[in-house]
């Protein structure tokens, strides 16, 4: 699949800069890139991540950097990144990171494939697990999806709309793939918030203390998800129901 440009927009930073910003496929040859800011900026961050404990333990960073290495890498992942548009074309400082994976009735996506090593990348499966949007789609009569992987945005340029910019080039690469769906565990308030603007629908909501107590790890509310929606992440979807 050639490299394509889902959006190009501009945002005034809270520095008073003006950004050009451009929404486009991952090239190959910046995967690597695309890794670094998943490891610099969402192992740390994530919601699920860090309840699992990922970034206290320096084997299970490493752990978690190889399969998202892998995961960029194969072919039923579809990563978008935002970065500065240049005028010359080249793409340039990557500062976000959005990536789904092709899910599908026989092929269950690459958290659940994995072999797990260290306690932290055992317990984030099983939080995943517990959180599966497979079986709400087979509800829903579909039988494949794209579903979100992760998504980052540089801190320095938080805040912009990229994440909304985002979901938009995740539902136009559904219908340029012909891919009736997307979901993602929206597992924080920009997330929550940018998906609500783009009309997606919650599918599930998931109590995080709930399902801390299961698992035996804390979901710090106080810090991820005080300000709205106290205990609850979700899920959104988004149905393309003329296809
Ligand atoms: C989640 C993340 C990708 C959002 O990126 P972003 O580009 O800043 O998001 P947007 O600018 O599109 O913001 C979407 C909405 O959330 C709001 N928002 C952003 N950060 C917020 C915050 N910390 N608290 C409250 N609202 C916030 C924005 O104002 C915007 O709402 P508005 O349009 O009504 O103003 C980014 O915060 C991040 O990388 N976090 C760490 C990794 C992570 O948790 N990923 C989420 C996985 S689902």
């Amino acid at each position: 699949m050639s490299e394509r440009v889902w959006s190009t927009f501009q945002a005034m930073r809270s520095d008073g800069l003006l950004v050009r910003l451009s929404i486009q496929d991952l090239p190959k040859t910046r995967i690597d890139d695309g890794v670094q800011l998943f490891v610099d900026n969402f192992f740390s961050e994530e919601t699920f991540l860090v309840a699992a404990g990922i970034s206290r333990n320096p084997e299970a960073i490493a752990e978690l950097k190889t399969l998202v290495t892998e995961s960029l890498k194969d072919p039923a992942c579809h990563s978008v990144i935002c970065c500065e548009k240049r005028v010359d074309g080249k793409v340039g400082r990557i500062i976000g990171v959005s990536s789904m994976i092709l899910v599908t009735e026989v092929r269950p996506d690459n958290m659940q494939d994995m072999k797990r090593k260290t306690k932290e990348l055992q317990t984030l499966s099983q939080l995943m697990e517990d959180a599966s949007l497979l079986n709400i789609m087979k509800k829903l009569n579909i039988s494949h999806f794209y579903e979100g992987f992760g998504a980052v945005v540089h801190p320095e340029f938080r805040r912009l709309g990229i994440m909304t910019e985002f979901l938009k080039a995740r539902c136009l690469a559904c219908v340029a793939h012909n891919v009736p769906a997307t979901g993602a565990l929206m597992t924080c308030i920009a997330s929550q918030k940018a998906a609500e603007k783009e009309n997606w629908e919650t599918v599930l909501n998931v109590d995080l203390q709930e399902l801390g107590r299961k698992y035996g790890v804390i979901f710090d509310n106080k810090i991820y998800l005080k300000p709205i929606r106290d205990l609850f992440s979700y899920v959104c979807v988004d149905r393309f129901l003329d296809l």
